[in-house]
């Protein structure tokens, strides 16, 4: 179904000179206005502490627009968004002034803002009597601990009913990542062989070749684990293993997700590695250590690397390992998710030279870049000998549709201001996933380093001893 522009709302977005709202959310909002998705009638409120112009928040807006958007600066689309956009900031004003300037009914507040300043902006909320009315939009991680996590939704719940919080994970907005459930419950083949009794093991990787890019404050709070490990590689790996919701409803899907992460154990500390990154080079750039990026502590613990190995206790995927991974300053930026069936029961072609280049079959599914889907397999070079090589069938995004899919960021914005949740989390998945890594929350693995420009720390290839990693 056509997407359709959201009833008439102001939004608010708290932080909005911030590194989110310059990369994704204002660029975001830019292309909704090209597409004709934003509401008809409603302000871009930007709020931030230190104060800034209306004019110097649009020349601020035109800028990440121009070096963020996904598609080109367009004068007009331009001149009637920025015709939207005002500015307020605690200094001159704070939330008091926002609730003046909200003219319509309806509104969707965007909390951009580091995860130990949501209490503070919600309760401020409340009492400019900003909740009647109000979407609230809050980023990851949502919580520092399963503790904090059930502190923030009671402080909530004290104020907003349930269908007003929009708690965000962008992966979820990723075409590719939406695509792992028709990829599995619209074709009939894979789910077949989708459990224990095909699949060897699944390896899921969300690499940035980026460092923390100016976000030293933001990384020193969370780290590895809580900024991506707790969210987006576990919302990757619940859709890629749940049971088939009994529809597509928001409910039915976030009750299987959440269902499946129930069915993980907790982490052993043991089989995590957690890494960070000391001085290295990127292609021919040298890249600097984490302890000398702007605001990080010379003595900082703070992991931008983790890797771990976990389990699923159910029916379906009893024994099979899981190997996750994520970290900044890889090769490569890439998030893929590789499944690994198991060998053939009998290898009819070992007597054969090239046995060492015989592989398992393997799904690839690339979430980013390149977003596409893989399959390898062996077969028959062409002769009179049997040479067998692993080759590969290949789905790309880019060649069948044509396009790179849109931004997440595009998607969940449009579904907010909607008051869709289905592409949102619920408490319980959230609790869930810091359920998980509790253990390793309270008694965290040493810290292991790793040169910028290296796949992670070697201790890595232990963890998933005797396999290998895919992407190495
Ligand atoms: C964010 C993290 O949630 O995701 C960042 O806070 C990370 O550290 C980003 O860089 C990656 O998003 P994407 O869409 O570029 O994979």
């Amino acid at each position: 179904m056509a997407l359709t522009p959201p009833l008439p709302q102001d939004l608010l977005l708290v932080g909005a000179s911030g590194d989110l709202a310059q990369r994704k959310l204002i660029p975001g909002l830019y292309n909704l206005e090209l597409d004709g998705l934003l509401p008809p009638e409603g302000s871009i409120i930007g709020y931030a502490r230190h104060g800034l112009t209306d004019d110097e928040f649009r020349n601020f807006a035109a800028d990440a627009v121009k070096r963020h958007s996904r598609r080109p600066f367009e004068e007009t689309a331009w001149s009637s968004f920025a015709r939207r956009l005002t500015f307020i900031s605690e200094e001159d004003g704070g939330l008091g002034a926002v609730a003046e300037r909200c003219r319509q009914p309806r509104r969707l507040a965007y909390l951009a803002i580091p995860p130990s300043a949501f209490m503070t902006y919600i309760r401020l909320l409340a009492d400019h009597g900003l909740v009647d009315g109000t979407r609230i939009v809050i980023e990851k991680p949502f919580g520092n601990d399963l503790a904090t996590a059930n502190q923030l939704d009671s402080e909530l719940h004290q104020y907003f009913h349930e269908d007003q919080i929009f708690r965000i994970d962008h992966y979820l907005g990723k075409e590719t990542v939406q695509n792992i459930l028709v990829f599995r419950f619209g074709n009939s083949l894979f789910e077949r062989v989708w459990n224990r009794d095909a699949v060897d093991h699944v390896q899921i990787t969300v690499a940035e070749s980026i460092g923390v890019e100016g976000r030293g404050q933001f990384y020193e709070e969370v780290g590895a684990l809580r900024d991506i490990m707790q969210n987006h590689v576990f919302q990757i790996l619940s859709l890629l293993t749940m049971e088939p919701p009994s529809s597509f409803r928001a409910e039915a899907i976030r009750d299987e997700k959440a269902k499946l992460l129930e069915s993980i154990p907790p982490v052993d500390p043991r089989a995590v590695v957690r890494g960070q990154y000391t001085t290295g080079a990127l292609g021919d750039q040298i890249a600097r250590g984490y302890r000398d990026e702007p605001d990080v502590s010379h003595a900082s613990n703070t992991e931008t690397f983790v890797a771990m190995r976990l389990n699923i206790q159910n029916w379906r995927w009893e024994g099979v390992p899981f190997y996750l991974r994520t970290g900044k300053r890889m090769p490569e930026t890439v998030t893929e998710v590789t499944v690994v069936f198991r060998e053939a029961p009998i290898r009819f072609f070992s007597e054969l030279p090239e046995v060492s280049r015989l592989r398992p079959n393997q799904l690839s599914i690339r979430i980013q870049p390149e977003e596409s889907i893989t399959f390898s397999f062996l077969a028959k070079e062409p002769g009179p000998e049997v040479r067998v090589q692993p080759v590969r069938m290949h789905f790309s995004y880019l060649e069948a549709f044509g396009a790179p899919p849109p931004e997440a960021y595009e998607r969940l914005l449009h579904d907010a201001m909607e008051g869709d949740q289905t592409l949102f989390l619920r408490a319980d998945g959230v609790e869930e996933a810091w359920r998980i890594i509790e253990p390793v929350l309270s008694q965290m693995p040493p810290l292991r380093f790793y040169a910028a420009g290296s796949w992670g720390p070697p201790q890595i290839d232990d963890l998933i001893e005797p396999r290998r990693w895919r992407l190495q």
